[in-house]
């Protein structure tokens, strides 16, 4: 349940646009992922790329959650908030391999997800360093658009099980250390049936792996992004996924630790997105409110058809109708057409939920738009952890050259 008065003050001492981050649900998030998995030994790597605040990180290293990164600026930041270069995981990818001689050297794990990256890494290193493996095992998950199905075989994520033959040729031709292997479908993971489908298959793979010690999972777990939209229940999957854990386990003569890359699991439903509608407009057939903010702080309705629940901060009590809730860029910038809402005036604070993953990390200055800031509460404290953009900020890199 959003605190409405809290968002509205939040807006009035910070301004609009804003996201706005409550650090007690990421909290909250975690404790519900490490108790569903509190059987099991098991590793929470935070995936950054979804809110990379160096805040969140923060708050995500307190609490004993490591990360887990995408680009070698990532993991140092990572370094940078005080993580141990054991508890990051570098997951790339098709990445030039500077990129993996560079995490070998900070010390994370690594994860290497094709071929020709593989080959480079047994040649330079043979059996003196270890790696994981991202396998596609070409599962065809649950997905609302195509653009997320990544477990799918047209994809470009993962090793394909396709090429089990040649990945076992390269391996065994460097003596490659395989200690962990990964898999991951993003966003898409709605039921559990689908996620122990993937489940067994690696289970069944792991045989071919000898020094394997873990098995990554990925991110990937749904949240909702309106109240009461259902979600898989992680409790229900741990205690699914036990016996056959256990059954793999037991074959495989050790215990296997288990990981996973939860991004918006733990910061989703922490953020919102604060915006103030500045224009109200009629076509004759749609009523739009037009917002101080757009795709270029929020691109994912625009992006993936993603949908965010909106409320009328301002106006909660008033009857409802029909509005598109649209951005103020020069570009078709819908948050939601012909949402129901309660009745919208010029002024209004709407909040845009659920924004706390790949909002902000997927923020542009298009249009020449300044980025929003960032706060967040934590108990009764209420704090900015990023500044608005100025001018600066936007030539900041920028080279006049004379003509
Ligand atoms: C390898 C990997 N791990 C974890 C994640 C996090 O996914 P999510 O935010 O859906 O949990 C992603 C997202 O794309 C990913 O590519």
């Amino acid at each position: 349940m959003l605190n409405r008065k809290r968002l509205l003050n939040a807006a009035k001492k910070f301004g609009t646009p804003l996201y706005f981050y409550d650090a007690d649900i990421i909290r909250r998030q975690i404790s519900y992922f490490q108790d569903a998995f509190r059987t099991f030994p098991v590793q929470i790597r935070y995936a950054m790329k979804s809110n990379s605040n160096i805040s969140i990180l923060k708050l995500m290293l307190k609490e004993g959650v490591g990360l887990d990164t995408v680009s070698i600026p990532e993991i140092q930041t990572g370094l940078l908030m005080g993580f141990q270069p054991e508890q990051i995981v570098f997951t790339p990818n098709l990445v030039d391999f500077n990129e993996i001689r560079e995490a070998v050297k900070l010390g994370t794990s690594l994860n290497i997800e094709n071929l020709s990256n593989l080959e480079k890494f047994g040649r330079e290193y043979g059996s003196s360093k270890s790696c994981f493996i991202r396998l596609n095992p070409h599962i065809i998950a649950e997905s609302q658009t195509e653009k997320v199905a990544n477990w799918h075989n047209q994809s470009k994520f993962g090793i394909s099980l396709n090429l089990f033959d040649k990945l076992h040729e390269i391996i065994s031709k460097y003596g490659i250390v395989v200690d962990g292997i990964h898999l991951h479908s993003s966003h898409v993971i709605m039921k559990t049936e689908v996620f122990l489908k993937g489940a067994e298959i690696i289970f069944n793979l792991a045989q071919d792996f000898p020094h394997l010690k873990y098995i990554d999972f990925g991110g990937g777990i749904k949240v909702p992004h309106y109240a009461g939209e259902k979600v898989i229940d992680l409790k229900e999957l741990g205690n699914a996924l036990k016996p056959k854990y256990n059954a793999f386990c037991n074959k495989l003569g050790k215990k296997i630790e288990l990981w996973f890359e939860p991004g918006r699991f733990l910061v989703g439903e922490s953020g919102t997105l604060l915006t103030q509608v500045k224009v109200l407009k009629s076509n004759g057939l749609v009523d739009f409110a037009g917002v101080d903010s757009g795709f270029n702080h929020l691109i994912r309705p625009m992006f993936y058809d993603a949908y965010h629940e909106i409320l009328n901060l301002s106006n909660p009590d008033a009857k409802k109708k029909k509005y598109t809730v649209v951005g103020n860029l020069c570009e078709i910038d819908n948050f939601a057409k012909n949402r129901l809402l309660n009745e919208i005036r010029e002024g209004d604070i709407l909040a845009i939920t659920h924004a706390g993953g790949y909002g902000y990390s997927m923020v542009s200055q298009y249009n020449s738009r300044f980025r929003p800031a960032e706060a967040m509460v934590t108990g009764d404290k209420m704090q900015l952890i990023r500044e608005r953009d100025t001018l600066d900020d936007l030539l900041r890199n920028q080279i006049e050259i004379s003509f």
